[in-house]
Formats: structure tokens, C-alpha cells, sequence
């Protein structure tokens, strides 16, 4: 009961409890038959997520470290993925690539919850070059060029009315000037230096297989792990 006599608000356990988890019809994983890198597998396991219908595969969460050693993360979107590493771009003055600045070591996690997978990236991290930066950046959407070219991510919006100010001032100029780049556009790579696949498998034991390299391009030790 609560204060006031009237029934009180459930509490987070009570909200959580019963709601399932790794629920649903899952896909298998045989990784006695994975391929020797991971990337292969990566390739295969997001195409079976395209083809499920998972929603928003290509959100991601990367996790840097800043100053003070205090671990910060947030999604990003992928932007592609090859042998070499998983890219991403983002604002050159954002919290996140000055933290890779300081720091260029980062992780990024792929949680595709209708198919209970997850998968770890971690490694080094690399900016791209001006040249490849503003191809990135010229295949965008006009919304999303704009969005960019808004700039100040992360700063403290004291004005919110500002904001579609800004974004409308934004789209007239990309329209006006459709090659405009905007100088603060900035990709990285995230070099794979350990992958792991998670398979859940509700009931058993779940299924989990490492890939370690000192390079990224191997060669690669594959560990199946504890679940
Ligand atoms: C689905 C989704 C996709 C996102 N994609 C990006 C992205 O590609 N690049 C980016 O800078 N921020 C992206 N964001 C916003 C970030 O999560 C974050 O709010 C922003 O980049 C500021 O992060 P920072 O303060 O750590 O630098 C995305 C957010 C979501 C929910």
C-alpha cells in the first residue's frame, strides 16, 4: 500500500517478473562448423537477421573508455564491415571520438533479441582518411547530411527551439550545395582483435565461440566458452 492508502505502483522486480526471455523460435549454431575467421560468420549471421525480419541489425552499441577510465557506450549504426573491421561514423568533436582519441581501443555489441545472438567485437581503433570520410559522407541521405552538418552532438541544447532552426538551415544548404562535406564528419574502424558469437539456447547450455588474433588477419584461435 502506498502514503496516501491507495495501492501502490509495482516495483521493477514485480514489472520483470515472468516476462520472458530468450523466447521464440531460435536458429541453430554448429560451431564445429564455423569458419576459420570471423568474419565469414559475421556475414552469414547478419544476412540470416536481414532475412528474419530482425529489426535494426545494423544498431549497434560501442563502448570507449574516456579520460578518467570510465567506460561510456551508445548506439551507433554500422556503416559497413569487411576482414579489416567494422566502421562507423560519427562527429569528429563528439564525446565518443574524442574519448577514441585518447583512447583508440573500443568494442561494439550486436544484440539480435528475435534471434537470442549476440555478438563482441573488440580491438583498436582507426580513422578513415579525408578522401574515404567524405565519400561516407556524400552517400548519405539528404536528412542525414543535414542532421551532420547541424553539429554541437552531445553539447547542452540550452534552447530547444534552436534545434529545427538549425536543421532546416542545415537542408537548405545541402540542397544548395549538394557536395558539401561536412569537416566534422569522421569514420572509424574497429579492427577485430577478439569475436565472439553467442548462440542462447533456452533451457541448455548456450552456445558461445571465440575468435582471438594478435592480427586481424589471423591467424585466428577459435574457443568454444563457458556459457
Ligand atoms: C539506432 C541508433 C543509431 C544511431 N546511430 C548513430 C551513428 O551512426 N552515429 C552517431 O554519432 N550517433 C548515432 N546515434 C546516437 C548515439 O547513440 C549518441 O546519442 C550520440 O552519438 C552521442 O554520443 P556521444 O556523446 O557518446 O558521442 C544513434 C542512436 C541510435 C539509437
Amino acid at each position: 500500500m502506498s502514503r496516501d492508502g491507495g495501492p501502490s505502483a509495482p516495483t521493477v522486480r514485480e514489472l520483470l517478473f515472468g516476462v520472458p526471455m530468450l523466447a521464440g523460435e531460435l536458429p541453430g549454431f554448429d560451431p564445429d562448423a564455423a569458419p576459420a575467421a570471423p568474419f565469414p560468420l559475421f556475414l552469414a549471421w547478419l544476412t540470416q537477421a536481414l532475412d528474419a525480419g530482425v529489426r535494426e541489425p545494423h544498431a549497434m552499441t560501442l563502448a570507449t573508455v574516456d579520460a578518467d577510465g570510465c567506460p561510456d557506450l551508445r548506439v551507433v549504426a554500422l556503416r559497413d564491415a569487411t576482414e579489416a573491421g567494422w566502421t562507423f561514423a560519427t562527429q569528429a568533436d563528439s564525446p565518443k571520438a574524442r574519448q577514441l582519441a585518447g583512447q583508440p581501443q573500443a568494442a561494439v555489441l550486436f544484440h539480435w533479441r528475435e534471434q537470442a545472438r549476440q555478438i563482441r567485437v573488440r580491438g583498436p581503433v582507426v580513422r578513415a582518411d579525408a578522401e574515404t570520410t567524405a565519400r561516407d559522407f556524400l552517400d548519405r541521405l539528404p536528412g542525414s547530411r543535414a542532421a551532420s552538418l547541424v553539429g554541437h552532438q552531445s553539447e547542452v541544447l540550452t534552447d530547444p527551439s534552436a534545434l529545427p532552426r538549425a536543421f532546416e538551415a542545415a537542408l537548405a544548404r545541402v540542397e544548395a550545395e549538394p557536395r558539401t562535406v561536412d569537416p566534422l564528419h569522421a569514420l572509424f574502424t574497429l579492427t577485430p582483435r577478439s569475436v565472439e558469437f553467442w548462440q542462447g539456447v533456452p533451457g541448455r547450455g548456450h552456445i558461445r565461440l571465440r575468435y582471438r588474433a594478435h592480427r586481424p588477419d589471423g591467424p585466428w584461435l577459435r574457443e568454444r566458452l563457458w556459457p
